[in-house]
């Protein structure tokens, strides 16, 4: 179980030069272990490059990444840890395939971690497998799959390597809606089995909302932090970064900006209509 702590986490591209851009603006953040975390913002605010410093890819132009209190900078060894330990599926995975063939792409993982072939090999079949990724496709190209199977191996990728914690950026974009709930499914009952913790980015709202926690960027900067019913509670505030609110918190905003009494927090459907019943029955309507 490893906790992550970001403390005065500030990344600068292209410093010293008429590109700058302040990505990361001095950020605090600590999550707590086998937790699902959201980490959404409008393009631009830092989410992907928040996230490549959770396994050392990007190094802080200032602050500090700790895994379980430990510098991931501090030595080659902690660096090696932190990519082993902290499994990072990108945003674009055709960049994280990279191997001859879809089999030794998903096995680089746990190659890297001197497991045993077999296990390799164990872990190899069992991560596709869970991804729904046919091993018809072990000895072709990555080159050749389509964008949603090069997700799919990217993810088996990571998971080959068991990690403790899974940061997944944009994990169902280029899936069909039935491809996309199905992976989420499998993703969050893998974190529930080992008590992972998972962080998801996403532009989705629907699957922020099924996140146990809810970190909303903008310019570099957490701007709100709480469970779903506090984040989505603050709609104007989401909206004004450019974010949407789940259908049902949708509703519940309008419905509240036509006079009606529904809670603030209201964003699942299942809320929305006990909400809406309590209504009726509290104006002597009928219960159904
Ligand atoms: N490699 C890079 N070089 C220069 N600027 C970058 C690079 N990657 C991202 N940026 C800039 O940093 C900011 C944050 O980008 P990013 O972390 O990709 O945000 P998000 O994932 O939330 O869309 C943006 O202004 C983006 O243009
Ligand atoms: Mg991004």
């Amino acid at each position: 179980m490893k906790s992550i702590e970001l403390r005065g986490l500030t990344h600068v591209y292209s410093r010293g030069t008429p590109f700058e851009k302040t990505a990361i603006d001095r950020l605090d953040l600590t999550i707590e272990p086998g937790m699902t975390l959201g980490l959404i913002g409008h393009t631009g605010s830092g989410k992907s490059t928040l996230i490549s410093h959770l396994n050392a890819l990007l190094k802080p132009t200032a602050g500090t990444v700790l895994l379980d209190g430990e510098d991931i900078f501090a030595s080659k060894a902690a660096i090696r840890a932190a990519r082993s330990r902290v499994g990072v599926v990108f945003q674009y995975p055709e960049y994280q395939l990279f191997e001859e063939t879809v089999f030794a792409d998903i096995a680089y993982g746990p190659k890297n971690q001197k497991l045993p072939e077999a296990e390799v090999d164990r872990r190899v079949r069992e991560a596709a497998a869970f991804v729904g990724l046919d091993e018809r496709y072990f000895d072709k190209s990555p080159l050749e799959l389509s964008g949603g199977q090069k997700r799919r191996a990217a993810i088996a990728g990571v998971l080959a390597m068991e990690p403790e914690v899974l940061v997944l950026d944009e994990p169902t974009a280029g899936l069909d809606p039935a491809g996309r709930e199905d992976l989420l499914e499998k993703l969050f009952a893998w974190r529930r089995a080992r008590a992972a913790t998972a962080i998801l980015v996403t532009h989705d709202m629907t699957i922020a909302g099924r996140c146990d926690r809810l970190v909303v960027m903008e310019a570099g900067r957490v701007v709100l932090d709480g469970a779903p019913a506090e984040v989505f509670a603050r709609g104007d505030r989401l909206l004004a970064t450019g974010l949407d609110l789940p259908p049902a918190a949708h509703i519940a905003r309008l419905l509240r900006e036509r006079g009606v009494d529904v809670p603030a927090g209201v964003y699942t459907e299942d809320q929305l209509c006990r909400a809406v019943l309590d209504l009726w029955r509290r104006k002597g309507g009928v219960p159904c």
